[in-house]
Parts: structure tokens; sequence; C-alpha cells
């Protein structure tokens, strides 16, 4: 008999280039998981398209998003991996669900509430801007979940709403139908909330696409040596004691140092005479050797022709083969 696994699944929206916050945040701790679950990990493209009106841009950064998964270890033998527009199943799982879903509930979504907070304090018209994709994300994100029965699905503080939707709409649908067919109930980890791990961007705020202020994953070397140099720090001159737990080079440095070198650190700074110019010259050389043979693994699958189109191929072969089967029962349960 074969052990059955819990499954973890989770997808990343491709809206930009991976960025360290990601990786420390959600791409490591999904990775771990799928130590212990059986993994389902997948780019959510059509998620994107509520925002992004640029074809060749969002054909860019889903690839992008794709060599990260697998440059940052992602084995594709292991976990099933795809492009959510890969699966039509999904989409035609969405309209079903959107027949058992409370317009309320979209109305009180984060996204939607914010988009609508906005307008208002604008003057505007509440729905100005707000296109059907945006209101009706969280059925969509619904659909990626319960399709292919997931039990844990990590993601983002902000994202946990989201997953409770799907849960209740599990709830709905199966209250209605659950005599012929049920969905799993599936709930939300969040990793950062765990570990506590917020990678603070070059201006110190959370690093973020919304903010301007990533370092990209995968900078080439002397991108990432500019980017490190522009990380703020006070003016505290090198011979003082500092804290370093109010550096952002330092809380960098934590996420990516190996123990030993971070207690070193904190001492030295601590005691005072090391710079910030010392302190970054040593992060970027961690955060270089953390990188470096992840970049040159993505470098190779950006490639046009490489191998990632294959592997998405494979991944949505294996997604579609447990898609048809769920669809085919909530249709047959509906219907
Ligand atoms: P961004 O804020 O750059 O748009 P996303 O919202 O697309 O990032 O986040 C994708 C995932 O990466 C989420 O699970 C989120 O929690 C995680 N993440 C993003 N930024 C950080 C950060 N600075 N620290 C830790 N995790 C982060
Ligand atoms: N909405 C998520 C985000 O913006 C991405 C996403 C789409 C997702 N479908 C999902 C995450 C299913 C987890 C499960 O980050």
């Amino acid at each position: 008999m074969t052990d059955k696994k819990l499954v973890s699944l989770t997808g990343i929206k491709p809206t930009g280039e991976p960025h360290l916050g990601n990786y420390v945040g959600a791409i490591g701790p999904a990775l771990q998981l799928a130590e212990t679950y059986e993994s389902i990990y997948f780019i959510a493209d059509y998620h994107a398209l509520t925002t992004i009106r640029d074809p060749e841009l969002l054909r860019r950064y889903t690839r992008s998003v794709a060599a990260g998964w697998v440059a940052c270890g992602l084995d594709p033998e292991r976990t099933i991996f795809y492009r959510q527009s890969d699966v039509p199943e999904i989409f035609e799982l969405t309209w079903l669900l959107s027949c058992v879903t409370a317009k309320g509930l979209m109305n009180r979504a984060h996204a939607y509430k914010a988009a609508r907070d906005r307008n208002r304090e604008a003057g505007q018209d509440d729905d100005a801007g707000v296109n059907m994709g945006l209101y009706c994300y969280p059925v969509l994100m619904t659909a990626d979940i319960l399709i292919m029965g997931s039990d844990v699905v990590p993601v983002g503080r902000d994202q946990a709403q989201h997953v409770e939707y799907a849960a209740d709409i599990a709830g709905s649908f199966n209250h209605l139908y659950g005599d012929r067919y049920s969905f799993k109930i599936p709930r939300a980890i969040t990793p950062e909330a765990e570990t506590g791990a917020v990678l603070p961007g070059l201006d110190g705020r959370k690093m973020s696409k919304s903010y301007g202020n990533t370092i990209p994953l995968f900078a080439p070397e002397t991108e990432l040596r500019k980017l490190v140099r522009r990380i703020v720090t006070d003016s505290t001159p090198p011979e003082e004691p500092k804290n370093p737990d109010e550096s952002i080079p330092f809380q960098i440095l934590e996420q990516f140092a190996e123990p030993g070198e971070v207690e070193k650190m904190r001492a030295r700074l601590t005691a005072g005479g090391v710079g910030w110019g010392e302190l970054k010259n040593d992060l970027f050389t961690v955060l270089d050797r953390v990188v470096a043979p992840m970049r040159s693994r993505y470098e190779e699958l950006m490639a046009p022709g490489s191998e990632l189109d294959e592997m998405l191929a494979t991944g949505a072969e294996k997604a579609r083969a447990r898609a048809v089967p769920m669809l085919r029962a909530v249709k047959t349960a509906m219907t």
C-alpha cells in the first residue's frame, strides 16, 4: 500500500521577475514543503491577465517565474509543475463554482475592496477601472485549489483570505451537492507568519514589486553589487557601535548567510569598527555565493528552446490527468 501524502499546492502570479523576498518568503518554504507533501506548483498566468496587457511581457514573466522555480530547486519529476493556462479544466470549473458562490463574498474580497476604496477616495465611481477578472479572481483561485484536491496552500498573508474563500466555496458546493460529490476543504499556511521572514527591500520597507525596492533573485553579478550598495543605511561612522537589528543590510544577511557568519557580523557591528561599506561587501559575497549557481541554471532555462518547454508540457499532462476526472465528477454532480 502506498502512503497517501497530503497535497500542497501554490501558484505564483507572473507579474514581474522573482526577487529575494519571494525566495525567502515563498519559493524556499514551498520547496521545503515539497519534501513532505505531494507538491503541485504552478504559474498563475491567467491571474496576471487582470493587470498585464502586453502579451510579450506576460510570456516573459511567465517564463521567468517558471525558470525561477526550477533554478531554485523544484524537481519536476517530484512536483507537478505547470502553467495554469495549459489546464483548461480549471476555467470550466471556475464557471461551475461561480454558480455556487455568493456575490457578496466577492464584494468583500480584499483586492476588490482596496480598488473600490481607492476609487471612493478619488471621488470616482466604485467600480472605475475594475474588470470582472479582478472581481472574480478568488473564484479562479478556488478552482486552481479545488481541482487538484489540495490540503494545504502555502501563501503570503495577503492571499490567506482567498484560501478561506476556497474553503467557503467548497463548503457551499458540498452543502448543495455533497451526497453526489464533496471537495476536500483546503487550508492556508503562511510561511512568513511562521518564520517571521519578511525581507526588507532597498529602502527598508517590505521588499515588493509594488514598491520598486527589490533585488531580483537572478540579477547579474554587477547589478547585484550595485543594488547592494544602494541599500539604505544611516550615517553612523565605521568606528561607532551599531545596532544590527536596525540595519537593513544585516537583516538581509541574516536570511542568506550561515549562522556562524551572522553571529560574527552581529558581534562586530555591536562592538564598533565595521563600516556599512564593509557590511555591504560581505552581504554581496554571501548573496552571490547563494545565487550564482541558481543564476546560471536560470539563464540556461531562459534560453529559447531550453528544456523548460518540455518540463511545462509534461507538467500540464500530469495536471490534466488529475483535473479531468475531478471536473467530470463535479459536472456529474451538478448537471
Ligand atoms: P510582490 O510584493 O513583490 O508583488 P508577491 O505579492 O507576488 O510579491 O508575492 C509572492 C510571494 O512572495 C508571496 O507568498 C509573498 O508572501 C512572498 N513575498 C513577497 N515579498 C516578500 C518579502 N519581502 N518577504 C517575504 N516574503 C515575500
Ligand atoms: N493569487 C495568488 C497571488 O496573487 C496566486 C495564485 C493563483 C495562487 N492561484 C493560486 C496561490 C492558488 C495559491 C493557490 O499571489
